[in-house]
């Protein structure tokens, strides 16, 4: 959180506080000129990625509002946010989203209930007892997942299951003391009793850039399905790096579609700073990012309409990206990889992602 911010609990008590009202208040702020709102341009859900304290700034609200349909919370549904050290639960925050959201129109999208990087001491200290663990484990799912039943249009239920070489599954406190395949099996289950409407997703990243990767995400999938889980569909989280080979997320997206499911284009941007040092200057780097924008943009929309559940890029204005947090991005060059400059600006990107989407 940069200096200066209101305490986070401020910031969720001046949400709730004011309710929804405050922020229905905020109006649809007049986009840049010559660049449509990117939720005018499609037919599907593009969706942002939010926190109660970027909502609690009425100017991103307004840019929020213009440009997008569906939102995601980016960490306050998570159970680093949720779950206490006690194993009680606290929900002010996406209470406060989902409320935003509500009140705004807007879809919400949960992210996420199970994740091999989250390993609460709630859960923790069950490691090891493998039927509380189970108890706690289907208790918390059917809990979050049940109290956005019929708000929550899906969620990412099992964040990224696959090892980063593509040999296999992760290993994870989860799988530890449920098994690998069953803690994802029984998390799909507990979230589909709790929600049945809500569409069920396995998410990860790296996708479009490692294809062995991709087809152990693939026969994950597979696996899932065979089993009987509802699985609903394919998220590809699309943290991309500017120097990435062009045709790699036409591939991906060709791939993933085959297996018939919808797929989510669940965290899009596009880091200048990641991309190999020496590859390009600043100025080329910047041209490729519009590039993989619009084939992106293309290969989601050329998908049939069943197939694309949304397209969500994570984070609104650069300066808001996690890729620019202190730990990120200590020094300049500022890393620039979304739609909207630190001014909420319409960069060139977005004008060639809402190409990409018109050309298919
Ligand atoms: O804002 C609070 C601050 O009030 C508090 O004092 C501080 C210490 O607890 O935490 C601050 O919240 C941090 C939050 O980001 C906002 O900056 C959380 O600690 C931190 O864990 C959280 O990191 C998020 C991370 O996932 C872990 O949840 C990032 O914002 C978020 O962009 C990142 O998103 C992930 C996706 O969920 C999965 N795919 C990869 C993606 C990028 O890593």
């Amino acid at each position: 959180m940069r200096a200066g911010r209101p305490g986070r609990r401020r910031v969720v008590a001046g949400i709730l506080a004011t309710g929804v009202a405050a922020c229905s208040r905020v109006s649809r702020s007049e986009p840049a000129a010559n660049v449509a709102p990117l939720r005018s341009v499609v037919a599907f859900p593009v969706g942002c990625a939010v926190t109660t304290a970027h909502l609690a700034d009425p100017t991103y609200a307004a840019l929020l509002n213009a440009q997008f349909s569906q939102v995601t919370p980016e960490w306050e549904m998570k159970m680093e946010y949720i779950l206490q050290a006690d194993g009680s639960l606290r929900f002010e925050a996406p209470d406060a989203i989902a409320a935003y959201a509500r009140a705004q129109g807007l879809s919400l999208f949960g992210h996420n209930l199970v994740w091999y990087s989250q390993r609460p001491v709630a859960f923790a200290r069950l490691d090891g007892q493998p039927d509380a663990f189970a108890k706690a484990y289907d208790g918390y799912i059917a809990a979050v997942a049940g109290r956005y039943r019929g708000r929550a249009v899906g969620w990412d239920v099992v964040n990224e299951p696959i090892a980063e070489d593509g040999g296999g599954l992760r290993d994870s406190l989860w799988s530890r003391n449920l098994g690998e395949i069953d803690y994802m099996r029984r998390a799909f289950d507990q979230a589909h009793a709790a929600a049945p409407d809500a569409v069920l997703f396995v998410n990860d990243y790296n996708l479009e850039s490692l294809p062995r990767k991709r087809s152990a995400f693939l026969r994950l999938a597979e696996t899932l399905l065979k089993s009987g889980a509802p699985l609903g569909g394919l998220g590809a989280q699309c943290h991309l790096t500017a120097d990435l080979e062009p045709g790699s997320l036409s591939r991906m997206m060709r791939e993933l579609a085959a297996l018939g499911l919808p797929i989510h284009v669940s965290e899009l941007d596009i880091s200048l700073n990641r991309a190999k040092a020496g590859f390009a200057s600043r100025a080329d780097l910047i041209e490729r990012q519009s590039r993989l924008a619009a084939e992106v943009g293309e290969a989601f929309a050329r998908l049939p309409a069943a197939q694309r559940f949304a397209f969500t890029v994570w984070g609104l204005r650069d300066k808001e990206s996690w890729l620019r947090s202190a730990a990120e991005n200590p020094d300049p060059p500022w890393d620039a990889p979304l739609l909207f400059d630190d001014a909420g600006r319409p960069k060139p990107v977005l004008g060639a992602l809402e190409r990409g989407f018109a050309s298919a």
